[in-house]
């Protein structure tokens, strides 16, 4: 079954012309019978022309990839002269006011390897219909403003199918001949198509039950393949935690009867938030500490909480268009951050969620993809799934927060979530909804929606004895972008602390206000130059700026090496002394980097050792906090960091040598924090122990580093003895990372120990495939070859390909240029298997202009290469052409 291709360019979709729908639809029925080889689809919808619309005309249905077998109106064959059908949609002509229609249509769920719509996954059908899936199921208007009630029949062989699963409850069940039987789901909510499922499997269910405030039963059922029913514990746990925090900390209780989760191996994404029956990749939901990492723990949580609060961000007030999806998804992103620092630790949780918005969104904004948190056209929505779209959405709504405090906050989504219950809705309803409950003017604060780019903020202090006032002098300046030149000063949450000598916070106020308590003010930058004077100051402060990342902004400020270990020896704001730290340590970077290039001795300064060395000495008593400080930023964050051109060889040697040299300067500290936080007992995911594997492990891997004979052998004894995932990976890591002897047979005996777990089996390629040892491109070719890889699996192509390209730098970019040409290749066979999986790996090229010439006419050429293929899909083609500018 081929896709729709370009074979014209395709056009795109603009904001500025959505129209509401000419009709909407009160009830779907839908009738699939599955087979082994098509599967029929029968709908029934009740339609009716929208009140809202004058003229409504013809009625308008997606539809691809299906073959169309009836369509009746009313009962009524509707003849073939008052239809149009082509590769993408039915439209039908002179229909009445409203009507039943009727369609019938058959699939191939078998040979759907793009996984959107129905398909098959290790034998179980699963459907993924968000954003456009529903469409390639019947001929639908498929689109989130036409909100419908379900009702779902599913007919299967009893024995291959024996679990059949539909959104909402189940309402009917019987026996067929021919060893064929059949369910019934209803679902009571109103959905947009985008949000139906359908599972049809031979699964094991695990099931439990909560209890809301207000005392309804929820039955909650994991769905996973016989055998991994011991690896569903924790989200199951985590499921509850999710929906009593929701409670809480939103005042939002679960609306249903049933709440199914169900893993399938391949999925194009973490997960799906389908009305009461989530599906999920089994990487992000499997887990039992012999196979799992406790990052793996931490995802799962989250995803699991991400995926349950979108029952209300998402399901119960959903989106009006597809331009809107940061309106769900920035705001769920939002919540399962919340709900993930009141888990653990909110420091902590705040470090890794501005890192990952450092190396995912910060490039993407800076870039030739780079587009605003509601972007305003597309070729191809599912390019979108953007950490833009998620990360910098998050960070918007953590702004609003920010600006208007928690209480505020708090009032402004009870609000939003009452008036817009049932609803399809825009970004602005919720900034409205915001405004009305605060009384605060939202109305610059917006521009966070329409303007793509990091600001850069370059703030100056200074400080007058006599007067004994400090003064920040702020400037704020918004790059340009594709398709954006002129841009307007943005409206910032800038949160602000002083410490004095002693490294005490001061309780800074601004000239003119009173005496304060608080030791951190949130400032509210405006203006594209503009100054704060704070009174009342006896001393020259150190300034802490942009405490917890209080906006997603390039802040710069001159502080010197000194100031940077004061604020990471006294910092009141965890994530500040943590900022402090990395720095500090991209300072010595760089300095490193421009010692390698000019061929001189790399060279640690003593600042960098002894701030470290203080914190290792147990300064904070923060066990997971020291392990972020310690940790180094990667490789492709320091690419974005550097000037053009970007050099990858001097930044992976610079790397390497300051980690070295750090672990030399150290070696006793990182011994004494090796031994001290040795295992005892159980494993345990809770924050303490985590903490205290994380420190270790991140001990020995510095160990490792320094080529300590003494860490070294207890890498190798840690990877035999292990009893968990967590530190087996914690020695074997820094085995393959330094190519200590024995990793070659430690690596086969892993996969020997692990082949049945795909989970591990994915984690043993991007082990493999991000190290510049190990992942040379002939390692890769061999990988692809290897009986455990299979480009149909999206886990595996990430595992491989993905981590080739984003985690292993210095061999992507060598610098003959065979790795971009193989990774063309590479990008274009999966473009006739899955365009959505093949568009994201050509993201790899996407950044090209940021390297010295000849690397940048190597990709260019293969980014060139790609775009003359003539049956290239949507999704690559607009990765490609926006790349190629
Ligand atoms: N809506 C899903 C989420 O964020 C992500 C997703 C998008 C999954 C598209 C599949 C397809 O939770
Ligand atoms: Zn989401």
């Amino acid at each position: 079954m081929a896709d729709v291709r370009n074979t014209q360019q395709p056009q795109p979709v603009r904001l500025a012309e959505y129209t509401p729908p000419a009709y909407v639809v009160d009830t779907v029925d839908l009738h699939f019978e599955l087979g082994e080889e098509w599967t029929s689809v029968h709908a029934r919808l009740a339609v009716r022309a929208n009140p809202d619309r004058a003229e409504p005309g013809a009625l308008f249905l997606n539809g691809r990839e299906m073959e169309l077998l009836e369509v009746a109106v009313d009962g009524r064959p509707w003849p073939e002269t008052d239809y149009e059908l082509n590769e993408e949609s039915l439209t039908l002509h002179g229909v009445p006011e409203h009507f039943t229609l009727e369609i019938t249509t058959s699939i191939r769920p078998q040979e759907n390897t793009a996984l959107e719509g129905l398909y098959k996954s290790s034998g179980t059908f699963c459907t993924q219909c968000e954003p456009e899936g529903f469409r390639r199921i019947t001929y639908f208007p498929d689109r989130s403003d036409v909100m419908a009630r379900y009702t779902t029949t599913i007919v299967a062989d009893a024995e291959r199918y024996p679990v059949l699963l539909s959104n909402g409850n189940r309402i009917g069940a019987g026996t067929l001949p021919g060893g064929r039987h059949w369910v019934q789901w209803e679902d009571p909510h109103p959905k947009p198509s985008y949000l139906f499922a359908l599972v049809a499997g031979d699964l094991a269910r695990v099931s439990d039950a909560f209890t809301t405030l207000s005392g309804r039963e929820v039955a909650l059922h994991i769905y996973v393949e016989h055998g991994n029913e011991d690896k569903v514990d924790h989200a199951m746990r985590s499921l509850k935690a999710a929906m009593a925090w929701d409670e809480t900390a939103y005042g939002r209780e679960c609306d249903l009867d049933v709440y199914q989760v169900v893993a399938v191996e391949d999925f194009n994404m973490g997960a799906m938030e389908n009305k009461g029956l989530n599906i999920f990749n089994t990487s992000a939901i499997l887990a039992k500490p012999e196979t799992a990492t406790d990052a793996d723990f931490q995802r799962i949580e989250a995803i699991i909480g991400h995926e349950y609060f979108h029952n209300w961000s998402g399901n119960r007030v959903t989106l009006r268009d597809w331009f809107q999806l940061s309106l769900k998804e920035g705001f769920t992103v939002f919540r399962e951050q919340q709900f993930a620092g009141d888990r653990y630790s909110a420091p902590v949780q705040r470090i890794e969620d501005v890192r990952r918005l450092r190396t995912a969104q910060f490039p993407e904004d800076d870039g030739p993809t780079a587009h605003p948190v509601r972007p305003d056209s597309y070729i191809e929505i599912s390019n979108f799934y953007t950490p833009t779209v998620y990360e910098k959405g998050a960070e918007v709504i953590r702004m609003m927060y920010n600006l208007l405090g928690a209480e505020d906050f708090r009032r402004g989504t009870d609000l939003y979530f009452q008036r817009h219950d049932g609803q399809a809705v825009t970004t602005e309803e919720f900034a409205r909804a915001l405004e009305d409950a605060s009384e605060r003017d939202l109305s610059q604060f917006r521009l966070w929606y329409t303007q793509a780019g990091t600001p850069r903020i370059h703030v100056d202090g200074d400080y007058d004895p006599e007067a004994g006032t400090y003064t920040l002098h702020m400037r704020q300046e918004i790059p340009e972008t594709p398709g954006q030149r002129q841009k307007e000063p943005m409206h910032i949450p800038i949160a602000v602390g002083l410490l004095d000598g002693d490294g005490n916070g001061l309780a800074p106020r601004l000239t003119g206000e009173g005496e304060r308590a608080e030791t951190t003010r949130m400032l509210e930058l405006r203006e594209a130059e503009q100054s704060f004077t704070f009174s009342g100051i006896p001393e020259e402060p150190v300034p802490s700026l942009l405490r917890s990342f209080s906006a997603p902004v390039r802040l710069e400020f001159g502080y010197r090496d000194e100031d940077l270990a004061f604020l990471l020896a006294n910092d009141e704001d965890l994530f500040n002394r943590w900022e402090a730290g990395q720095e500090l340590a991209r300072r010595a970077l760089f300095r490193a980097m421009t010692a390698y290039r000019s061929g001189a001795e790399i060279e640690l300064e003593g600042t960098l050792v002894d701030a470290f060395g203080a914190l290792l000495r147990g300064g904070t008593g923060d066990k997971a906090l020291v392990a972020e400080a310690l940790t180094q930023p990667d490789e492709s964050y320091l690419a974005d960091l550097m000037d053009w051109p970007v050099d990858p060889e001097a930044i992976h040697h610079a790397r390497r040598s300051i980690r070295v040299r750090l672990a030399q300067a150290l070696r006793d500290d990182f011994l004494y924090n090796y031994r001290a936080h040795q295992a005892d007992g159980e494993y345990s995911a809770d924050p303490e122990a985590i903490a205290r594997r994380r420190l270790k492990n991140l001990s020995l891997a510095y160990l490792v580093a320094g080529g300590d004979e003494a860490g070294i052998e207890a890498a190798r004894e840690q990877f035999r003895q292990a009893t968990n995932m967590t530190d087996r990976l914690g020695a074997l890591r820094p085995m393959v990372a330094e190519d200590v002897a024995g990793t070659g047979g430690a690596l086969e005996s892993f996969y020997e120990q692990w082949k049945d777990e795909a989970e591990v089996v994915d984690k043993w390629f991007a082990i493999q495939a991000s190290s510049p040892v190990y992942g040379t491109l002939d390692r890769i070719k061999a990988l692809l070859d290897h009986p455990a890889f299979n480009h149909k699996n999206p886990n595996k192509v990430r595992a491989v390909l993905g981590a080739f390209a984003r985690g292993n730098p210095y061999r992507f970019h060598a610098a003959d240029g065979t790795a971009y040409a193989f990774f063309a290749d590479q990008v274009l066979h999966m473009d006739g298997i899955n365009p959505q999986m093949a568009a994201a790996l050509a993201r790899g090229f996407s950044r090209f202009r940021r390297y010295d010439e000849e690397r940048q006419r190597l990709m260019r050429e293969q980014l060139e290469r790609i775009r003359r293929e003539p049956q290239l899909s949507r999704d690559t083609f607009e990765i490609v052409t926006k790349s190629l500018g």
